[in-house]
């Protein structure tokens, strides 16, 4: 039998984002929407064009860049918000507003008469736009049944194609918010005009498994995130939902049109730029996942894979990390892998400034892999002027004794030597800095990660710095780990200033 289409709706742009200091430059997210354009996501939600000038810009660049994928942004139901999502979206080739409103007695207090009207009003709006809405029932799974019934048959009446009906507390569970929707679609007289879409947080850790039962419910949209990056503890994981839905076949109704082999690939991307680490054990995209530690299971997977394995490692992307430049790559090659990487260089200073790094390193590191390029690119994300800079670093680390850092910077062009004691090389390097950059800031945090194997793979240090309320991330990669610390932070303080890459610490919508 023919299986229903599963659309896929990635909101790591935008739900992704409102994880506390995972904001993204205009840049990065441009280069993950291009991952997810080639991973065949259905629609990418870019934004929330009207919280900010960054935002409508991300969402407008996004739309004007992606061509094969719906480009979405989200929009409260008020003319202003979907008027800006729709100012945002269009240069898009194909263009969805999201609108929303809460729905549920604690949110809605005052507003319960208004609501059906509020939620027409705005869907008509949006269709004024664009012929793609979506409407959501922001903390849907906590709303009165009758209620949201009422608000669902007029919001489809008024020109919704989806309903989405969010976890918005990540208070759900599997057969309860399942039996939600079975019972929503039954009772809605025009239901079958629209798709029903699921938006999950995961609270309980119940993100994925809620969102499968939706489908098996009648759910045909699922809205997730790479890595399950989101607000508080996150949202359902692209990564989990696509590949239960692909291994369990005999179970599910579905099919996505997933190109499965990007998802490690976008995985690490959202990583690298984001600063958050992926844990060892997680599903699918984890260092473990397909790592077996056990003689027995080693036995019965080299006998006959399928004895342990459920999946193939190489089919969600794992070992694909070819060995693709070197030293001897010359700026054609390296342009031509950074292009299929989706980092396209709006001028010949940017690529030559890529172009030296990269030969930087390969003289570092004899195999230079597409982490390694990514890298590249994220640690001079930008900083259009470097106030800055790394001139050289000293480090004297013995037994017993404390180390010290000796750092030269340039700050606006001009040297300034700098030293501290600290309680590890990192620690004096930092203070160095801040003797003379006294930057107020607080350093919320600190990470490493080897960005491939080996003992010569380059640290990717991410640290995130507040000042006033506000955030920026840094990072900084380079075979000595002391040195992409410094690195990073000598980013973040470059990020400071630049318009667009410090995001207010905001409450999520
Ligand atoms: O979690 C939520 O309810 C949301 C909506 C705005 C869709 O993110
Ligand atoms: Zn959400």
């Amino acid at each position: 039998m023919a299986k229903d289409k599963l659309i896929i709706f990635d909101t790591t742009l935008r739900d992704g984002e409102q994880s506390p200091g995972a904001s993204m430059t205009q840049e990065e997210k441009v280069r993950i929407a291009k991952m997810l354009e080639k991973m065949r996501v259905d629609v990418i939600e870019a934004g929330f064009a009207i919280a900010s000038q960054g935002d409508f810009e991300a969402v407008r660049a996004v739309a004007n860049t992606v061509k094969n994928s719906v480009v979405c942004s989200l929009a409260r139901a008020v003319d202003a918000d979907i008027d800006r999502a729709a100012e945002a979206l269009k240069g898009a080739a194909q263009s969805r507003i999201h609108t929303f409103i809460a729905t549920s007695p604690i949110h809605m207090q005052h507003k319960l008469k208004m609501a059906p009207d509020q939620a027409v009003h705005a869907v008509k709006r949006a269709r004024n736009h664009t012929d793609n809405v979506e409407f959501s029932l922001e903390d849907g799974s906590r709303s009165e049944f009758d209620f949201m019934c009422r608000i669902t048959e007029a919001a489809i009446a008024a020109g919704a194609s989806t309903i989405n009906v969010p976890d918005t507390v990540g208070y759900g569970e599997p057969g309860e918010y399942g039996a939600m929707f079975k019972r929503l679609i039954e009772a809605v007289p025009n239901s079958d005009k629209a798709v029903f879409s699921t938006h999950c947080h995961n609270d309980l850790g119940l993100a994925v498994a809620n969102s499968l039962s939706s489908v098996m419910n009648g759910v045909r949209q699922i809205e997730c995130t790479i890595n399950g990056l989101g607000e508080r503890a996150g949202n359902a994981s692209l990564e989990e939902v696509v590949m239960a839905v692909r291994t369990r076949k005999d179970i599910f109704p579905v099919e996505t049109d997933i190109a499965a082999e990007f998802i490690v690939p976008t995985s690490r991307l959202v990583s690298a730029i984001t600063g958050f680490p992926v844990q060892p054990n997680k599903a699918i995209v984890g260092a473990n996942a397909f790592a077996h530690e056990s003689g027995i299971h080693q036995d019965g997977v080299l006998k006959h894979r399928e004895t342990y394995e459920i999946m193939r490692a190489e089919d969600v992307g794992w070992n694909t990390n070819k060995i693709v430049l070197g030293k001897h790559s010359g700026r054609a090659a390296v342009k031509a892998r950074f292009e299929e990487l989706g980092v396209i260089f709006e001028t010949q200073d940017d690529l030559n400034q890529a172009f030296l790094r990269f030969k930087e390193l390969a003289d570092k590191k004899h195999e230079i892999f597409d982490e390694d390029l990514h890298s590249i690119v994220s640690s001079s994300a930008h900083v259009a002027h470097e106030t800055y800079r790394l001139v050289n670093l000293d480090v004297v680390c013995k037994t017993g004794q404390k180390p010290k850092a000796t750092l030269t910077l340039s700050i606006e062009g001009k040297e300034v030597t700098t030293e501290a004691e600290g309680s590890g090389p990192v620690d004096a390097a930092y203070k160095a800095i801040e003797a003379v950059a006294s930057s107020g800031t607080d350093l919320q945090l600190y990470s490493v990660n080897a960005i491939t194997q080996g003992t010569d793979s380059q640290g990717e240090v991410t640290v995130r710095l507040e000042r006033n309320g506000h955030i920026v991330n840094g990072i900084g990669s380079d075979t000595d780990i002391v040195t992409s610390s410094v690195k990073a932070y000598l980013h973040a303080l470059n990020m400071l200033v630049v318009p667009g890459a410090v995001h207010p610490q905001r409450d999520g919508v």
